[in-house]
């Protein structure tokens, strides 16, 4: 039997963690199969459709800025993704593909193993792509009451509201943010540089504070919460997770019980120092 291979596609995607972290779990439970890192423009990816296909690919992983432009490639969505807009995992099934999402598993399951309760409360989420799509899924099943949606383009912003989502500029985050709010920041400010989305100045010890940026494992908004005393919570976790659902979808199996989360967590934390 050939060594079934998986790959992450994106662009730029040099710096993902998602071989880590497959590898890892590959090598641990002894399943014969290889991850790695394609770097793919859009108008490659008809031709990774094909790899699919004809099996020289088993499954992969969407990143940036794939998401949403794979999905009428697809012969199936899953009706989470369809919902979320966005695809970050793809399943064959002979010829047959299907797209699905598991970055707002990997969001609520976060929140559950971080002991962060959403329920009837109010977010402040800073941010409008693709993965505040997904986070604004998550954060709807978790039965969330509203959530305030700042945007650097509000028009954005604008376009992802309804009756639970209020649309504002990022700007406005002052007269938003109380000292107890949720606020999750979604935005890729923060990563690999040393700026926050938001004043920290507007930063509380009674907040609650997620980023779920990974690399850095602590952004400056993350860095400076703990500073204060506020509850925390960074990306990785959230990345493990989605990671994690994609090879249950990927086997067929609990792959996801069967692996010890906490080496493996350590496994790629020594990745990022
Ligand atoms: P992802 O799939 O990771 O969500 P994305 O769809 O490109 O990536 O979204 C990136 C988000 O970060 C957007 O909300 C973007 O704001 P704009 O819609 O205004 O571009 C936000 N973002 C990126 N750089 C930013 C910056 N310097 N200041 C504020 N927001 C920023």
């Amino acid at each position: 039997m050939p060594v079934k291979k998986f790959a992450v596609i994106g662009n730029p995607v040099q710096h993902s963690l998602s071989p880590a972290l497959h590898n890892f779990v590959f090598q641990s439970l002894g399943i014969d199969a290889e991850y790695s890192i394609r770097k793919v423009q859009h108008t490659q990816l008809s031709s990774i459709i094909q790899e699919l296909k004809t099996g020289k690919l088993e499954g992969i992983n969407i990143t940036i800025p794939h998401k949403e432009k794979i999905i009428p490639l697809l012969d199936n969505i899953n009706a989470r993704a369809n919902a979320i807009g966005a695809v970050n995992v793809i399943s064959r099934f002979g010829k047959n593909l299907t797209g699905n999402n598991t970055d707002w598993y990997g969001f609520s399951k976060a929140l559950e193993e971080n002991a962060i309760t959403v329920q009837g409360r109010e977010i402040i989420l800073l941010g409008a792509g693709g993965a505040s799509k997904a986070v604004i899924f998550a954060l709807k099943q978790l039965g969330v009451c509203k959530i305030y949606l700042l945007n650097r383009s509000v028009e954005k912003a604008e376009m992802m509201s309804d009756e639970m989502i209020s649309p504002y500029p990022l700007s406005m985050v002052d007269a938003l943010i109380h000292s107890d709010s949720i606020i999750v920041n979604t935005t890729s400010v923060g990563m690999q540089t040393s700026k926050s989305p938001v004043d920290l100045g507007l930063l509380h010890k009674n907040q609650i504070i997620i980023d779920i940026i990974y690399n850095p494992l602590e952004t400056p908004l993350i860095n400076f919460g703990k500073k204060l005393g506020a509850k925390t919570m960074n990306g990785l976790d959230m990345f493990i997770w989605q990671g994690l659902a994609s090879l249950d979808l990927w086997f067929g199996v609990d792959i996801s019980k069967q692996v010890n989360f906490n080496l493996l967590k350590e496994h790629i934390e020594t990745k990022l120092c």
